[in-house]
């Protein structure tokens, strides 16, 4: 696999990389200590064309490529794995969909503001009963006139307290299972809708994440996205190229925590050697750095075989599997070689560890992405 880039790649990653240095990570702990959405960094991002990287310069995007999507969002989570999240959730799960699935008025009303950032996106598909089994879907919504009512609720949606533009999903036909489900873009301020529940989690501290509330909510016909009946594959479909997000966001984070490690090693002397100096140290740092790097070759692949419009669902399943695992098994790594430091709050590797959990989890779980594996394998 080839991964040279181009000088236009080359650039607009350096350019990622002194944001993220100057501007996000001397925020990373406070905003992470406070549990603050850092507002302030979206808005430089938007001015940057960071909330719009793949999207044609025509609807308010950069005009970008997805590989170059994939390495901001690393870049972001080298230093700060909530911000990487922040630009992910509204860049893969709400302007994808409607780039990809909307009729031209709806991409004409809606990505001109989510593309320039002046607006955050947001995707509700998850709700108390349909997490993992995502077509499980409680939330109904019943067609009357020029409008469709919806009723429900979903939960953990990440970027749900600061969003102004959310997809949502819900059953417009009971009887007919994953058939009967259908997408909708739902506009904060349309009756009926609020928000529930902010989650306190345990990483990820300063992205919001919150349950969505719809009662007799009101949304205009024209907002039904795709047709009706096809709304789970809508969210399948957008969940492959989401997992392209999270996969560069556990990768970020992997190599985030290898930056500490090394400087750390180099500094910390016990038995009278610097830490870098025992073997220990360097097997260890050795096999974090051969598998994250082997993540950055599954994470670049999926992002590039999404750009040239192939197959990309297994891919990205692959990718987010193993730089999920990685992050963790990575970052856990790091706190140990920083020993007692390290699983306090003066370093940032115990921080990472935190945010390196979710990316097992959220997106697909690591056993969702074995499940797409298996069945592009026949073994399902
Ligand atoms: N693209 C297009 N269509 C797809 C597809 C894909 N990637 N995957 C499945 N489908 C279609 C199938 O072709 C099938 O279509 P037909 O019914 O017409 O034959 C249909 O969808 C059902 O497919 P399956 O029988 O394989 O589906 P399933 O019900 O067994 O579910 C699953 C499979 C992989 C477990 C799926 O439900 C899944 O991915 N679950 C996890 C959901 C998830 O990732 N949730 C996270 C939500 S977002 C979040 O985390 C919060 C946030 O804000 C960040």
């Amino acid at each position: 696999m080839d991964f040279h880039l181009t000088k236009e790649q080359q650039m607009l990653r350096k350019m990622y990389r002194e944001f993220a240095e100057n501007e996000v990570k001397p925020l990373a702990e406070e905003i992470d200590e406070e549990e603050r959405f850092p507002m302030e960094t979206v808005e430089k991002m938007a001015k940057l064309g960071m909330m719009g990287i793949y999207f044609p310069k025509e609807y308010g995007g950069a005009g970008g490529d997805v590989l170059s999507y994939a390495m901001c969002v690393e870049e972001l989570a080298k230093v700060c794995g909530t911000t990487a999240v922040i630009v992910s959730a509204h860049t893969s799960l709400c302007c994808a969909p409607i780039f990809e699935h909307g009729t031209e008025e709806q991409k004409q009303k809606y990505l001109p503001d989510l593309l320039s950032g002046r607006k955050i996106g947001a995707f509700g598909l998850t709700e108390p009963g349909a997490g993992t089994d995502a077509s499980g879907q409680q939330t109904t919504a019943v067609l009357e006139g020029d409008h469709y009512v919806l009723n429900g609720s979903k939960c953990f949606i990440t970027n749900g307290n600061v969003a102004d533009t959310f997809v949502v999903f819900a059953m417009t036909d009971k009887k007919a299972g994953n058939h009967g489900i259908s997408a909708f873009i739902v506009e904060r301020d349309f009756p009926g809708f609020s928000q529930g529940k902010h989650e306190k989690k345990m990483g990820i501290r300063g992205s919001s994440t919150c349950d969505l509330i719809f009662e007799d909510c009101i949304v205009p016909k024209e907002n039904l996205l795709g047709k009706e009946g096809k709304g789970f594959k809508i969210a399948m479909q957008t969940l492959d190229g989401g997992r392209i997000g999270i996969a560069s966001q556990a990768l970020g984070l992997a190599e985030g925590a290898i930056d500490e490690a090394v400087k750390y090693t180099k500094e910390r002397v016990q038995f009278g050697r610097r830490l870098s100096q025992f073997q220990n140290t360097q097997f260890q740092l050795a096999d974090m750095a051969c598998r994250t790097q082997a993540a950055q070759h599954l994470v670049y692949a999926a992002a590039m075989a999404k750009e040239n419009h192939e197959s990309y669902s297994e891919k990205a399943a692959m990718a987010k599997l193993f730089a999920a695992e990685t992050a963790s098994d990575v970052t856990r790594r790091a706190v140990q070689l920083f020993g007692g430091y390290g699983y306090t709050r003066e370093y940032p590797v115990e921080r990472m560890m935190r945010d390196a959990k979710i990316t097992e989890i959220y997106e697909g779980t690591s056993e969702v992405q074995r499940m797409v594996i298996a069945k592009y394998l026949g073994v399902n």
